[in-house]
């Protein structure tokens, strides 16, 4: 057909809402009982400049807060900065750690020290090494942090110093992985371009003090709406097989594919979607540390977060190209205009679970609570940025995936920009379903229908000539 040697289909992409320009004032930041905020507002206002808040160190070491390096309790060695500042990031390590670390094995970051003069970045992570106090993310809250200060936390991270944080056995059994020591073991390409990744981070953000803010929500979903019974229709499609979430989708709500652990592998192994996020914009790796694993009704939403480098390759391929120079506009908060939401898909084993009316359901509430925002004017609402959620590592299919994700868009009030990865079919057949579906007048309540399923389950593949039409 004439769609052959297109590369997107739909909607111009032109068309679709992004910010800044969509969303409406934001009001003055301050805290509430449902949003922590770790600087003074007051001079936020007024003079431009970033203070901690609390102004003076409050130990803290209960169950509302997460454990820190600093506090009193901690019973590692003291003296960590001088520690810290006269040695090499091994000998460093290994000094703090006395008796973990003797297991841990440092070849990645070896290799890399000696080949790239990596202990010069050392030196730089260092010199912003101080804490502070940093609450868990409950239910529905907020948290807004300075980028400097999430510096400090990550250099943190790089040293393992997070107490209790090496072992998943215990307390923190349900919070994914911060410290960063399984990044320095073996030798795999991976682990180095994962590596010098995070290096251009910690070299950039030691030259130039990052001067932005960070707002980390968890967001619950109480009430799912009733799908069957949705009288909603689709919202716009733009679909195309070119570009990525991260580039083309600016200032678009942006799906990453992440695990329940948001951050999946990118302390170890992972190096897919949603590593490869968190390695080119590493404040997000930050929300390891306070963001429990996800309920199925949950989700995290990062505004703020800053890209530090470029990469080419995916997965094995991968590799770090350069330092990158976000030029995202900010809002009023101080924040780049970056909004990234982690919505965990299932994971699949057999192909045909995931059309189970259960698992749908499930899927449709998941990425309802990443796209729907309570009490906004659809007018202001960003599209989604999204592609192929679930398919790769989770073994989801992109076609029931893609519809799915366009009935949770049409439920949000958000229009949908898909990008299929390279996958050329896969564009023509989504962008088929929506004209379809759109055309007929089809509501999502009536694309939950079971003739749509059966007609899904029966051929493995997304088809869009339901049996009988509405
Ligand atoms: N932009 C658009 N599409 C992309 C991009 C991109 N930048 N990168 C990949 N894709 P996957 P999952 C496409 O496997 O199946 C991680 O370890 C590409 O077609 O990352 O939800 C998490 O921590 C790819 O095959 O997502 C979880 O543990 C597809 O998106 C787990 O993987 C799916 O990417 C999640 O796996």
């Amino acid at each position: 057909s004439r769609d052959l040697d297109k590369a997107w289909l739909g909607t111009p992409i032109s068309e679709f809402n992004r910010i800044p320009q969509c969303a409406p004032p934001l009001s003055y930041l301050k805290a509430a009982h449902n949003h922590t905020v770790t600087i003074r507002t007051d001079l936020l206002r007024e003079e431009d400049v970033l203070v901690s808040y609390p102004t003076k160190f409050r130990d803290a070491w209960d169950d509302g807060m997460v454990k820190m390096p600093c506090s009193e309790k901690n019973l590692f060695p003291v003296e960590t900065e001088v520690c810290l500042l006269n040695c090499d990031p091994q000998d460093a390590i290994l000094r703090y750690h006395t008796s973990h670390a003797k297991k841990w094995d440092f070849t990645a970051l070896n290799l890399l020290c000696t080949e790239v003069s990596g202990s010069e970045y050392m030196t730089h992570t260092q010199s912003i090494f101080k804490m502070n106090r940093c609450y868990k993310l409950c239910m529905n809250h907020s948290l807004t942090m300075s980028q400097e200060q999430i510096a400090c936390l990550l250099a943190n991270a790089f040293f393992c110093t997070f107490p209790r944080r090496n072992s998943r056995k215990f307390e923190y059994s349900n919070y994914p992985e911060i410290n960063f020591y399984r990044l320095f073991e073996g030798a795999s390409t991976r682990k180095i371009e994962k590596l010098k990744t995070l290096l251009c981070y910690f070299r950039r953000v030691t030259q130039t003090k990052p001067e932005g803010l960070v707002t980390f929500t968890r967001q619950t979903l109480n009430q799912p709406p009733n799908w069957e019974s949705s009288q909603i229709q689709l919202t716009r499609l733009h679909i195309t097989c070119e570009g990525t979430i991260e580039s083309e989708g600016y200032g678009m709500l942006q799906v990453d594919f992440a695990n329940r652990f948001v951050g999946g592998g990118v302390t170890g192994h992972g190096l897919v979607q949603e590593e490869i996020r968190f390695l080119i914009n590493p404040e997000l790796i930050v929300s390891r540390l306070f963001t429990e694993a996800l309920e199925h009704n949950e989700c995290l939403i990062i505004t703020g977060s800053e890209q530090y480098s470029k990469y080419s390759g995916y997965a094995e391929s991968y590799k770090w190209v350069e330092s990158y120079k976000d030029e995202t506009p900010r809002d009023d908060w101080q924040r780049r205009c970056t909004e990234i939401v982690a919505i965990d898909a299932l994971r699949y084993r057999h192909f045909l679970e995931q059309f189970l009316p259960e698992k749908i359901t499930r899927e449709l509430n998941k990425a309802y609570c990443g796209f729907y925002r309570n009490n906004a004017n659809v007018k202001h609402l960003s599209a989604v940025a999204t592609g192929n959620w679930g398919c790769g590592a989770f073994g989801g299919d992109t076609r029931l995936k893609a519809l799915i994700q366009m009935m949770a868009a049409a439920e949000a009030g958000r229009d949908v920009a898909y990008f299929t990865f390279g996958d050329a079919q896969l564009m023509r057949d989504v962008h088929e379903m929506h004209t379809f579906l759109t055309e007929r007048q089809v509501t999502v309540g009536h694309a939950c229908g079971h003739e749509y399923r059966d007609s899904v389950y029966r051929n493995n593949r997304m088809q869009v000539i339901p049996p009988h039409e509405p």
